[in-house]
């Protein structure tokens, strides 16, 4: 290591020199790159700092929507706990009915038919003796199992099984429960299949 290996220039005790470059177009571009990719972040994540939104939403719209459902929605997930409670039982959790205790309510023309003044009654005042569900023949007593539930209730338990499992028909209000209930008088006599027939749907 010899003293002449080194360049003049640059010796030992010389004064440091600034040298100015310009920057390579390469780190502006990352640079520019990673903050509008950060912006982009940002924006689709933050929810703006709304400190009511967090993760995983990003935005109070979208918090909005994921919260429990007033109206309709509300009174469907009331039916369901209603119908687990008060006809589940017998009719089981999924709707299916079991054998030698009650018929299914899937696809049943008691269930859907188009009105629902006879679906009505069933639980109102209840059902007993021969008794036809798809074709099969039953022949159970059923009390009125759903007399106690407000119309409400009982008004969202019939919605709910006439929109479940594959059944699609219409809802049923309160009012609906009312009038048959009304009409029906304090502690009905059970229907039979020829009583409910003899009614419009
Ligand atoms: C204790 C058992 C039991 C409970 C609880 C019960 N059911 Fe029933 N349900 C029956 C039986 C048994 C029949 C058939 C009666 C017959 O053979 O005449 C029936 C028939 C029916 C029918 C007509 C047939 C069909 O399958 O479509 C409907 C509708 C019905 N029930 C709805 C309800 C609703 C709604 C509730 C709750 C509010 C309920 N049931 C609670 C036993 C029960």
């Amino acid at each position: 290591m010899s003293e002449e290996s080194k360049p003049s220039s640059v010796s030992a005790n010389a004064e440091p020199t600034a040298t100015r470059s310009t920057v390579p177009m390469w780190i502006i571009t990352v640079t520019l790159t990673l903050l509008f990719l950060g912006f982009v972040f940002f924006d689709k994540h933050s929810g703006w700092f709304d400190a009511n939104v967090y993760a995983p939403y990003s935005s109070s719209e979208e918090l909005e929507a994921a919260q429990p459902k007033s109206g309709a929605a509300a009174a469907i997930a009331q039916g369901k706990k209603n119908f687990e409670t008060y006809c589940g039982a017998c009719h089981g959790a999924d709707g299916m009915g079991k054998p030698g205790q009650a018929p299914t309510l899937v696809g049943s023309e008691w269930v859907v038919g188009t009105g629902m003044k006879r679906l009505i009654h069933i639980p109102l005042a209840g059902v007993g003796g021969p008794l036809k569900v798809k074709g099969q023949d039953w022949n159970l007593a059923m009390a009125a199992m759903g007399a106690g539930l407000s119309n409400e209730d009982l008004a969202a338990v019939l919605t709910y099984i006439r929109g479940s499992w594959g059944n699609h028909a219409s809802e049923v209000t309160a009012d609906d429960i009312k009038q048959v209930r009304d009409a029906l008088g304090k502690s009905p006599q059970p229907y039979t299949m020829e009583k409910l027939m003899a009614m419009p749907e």
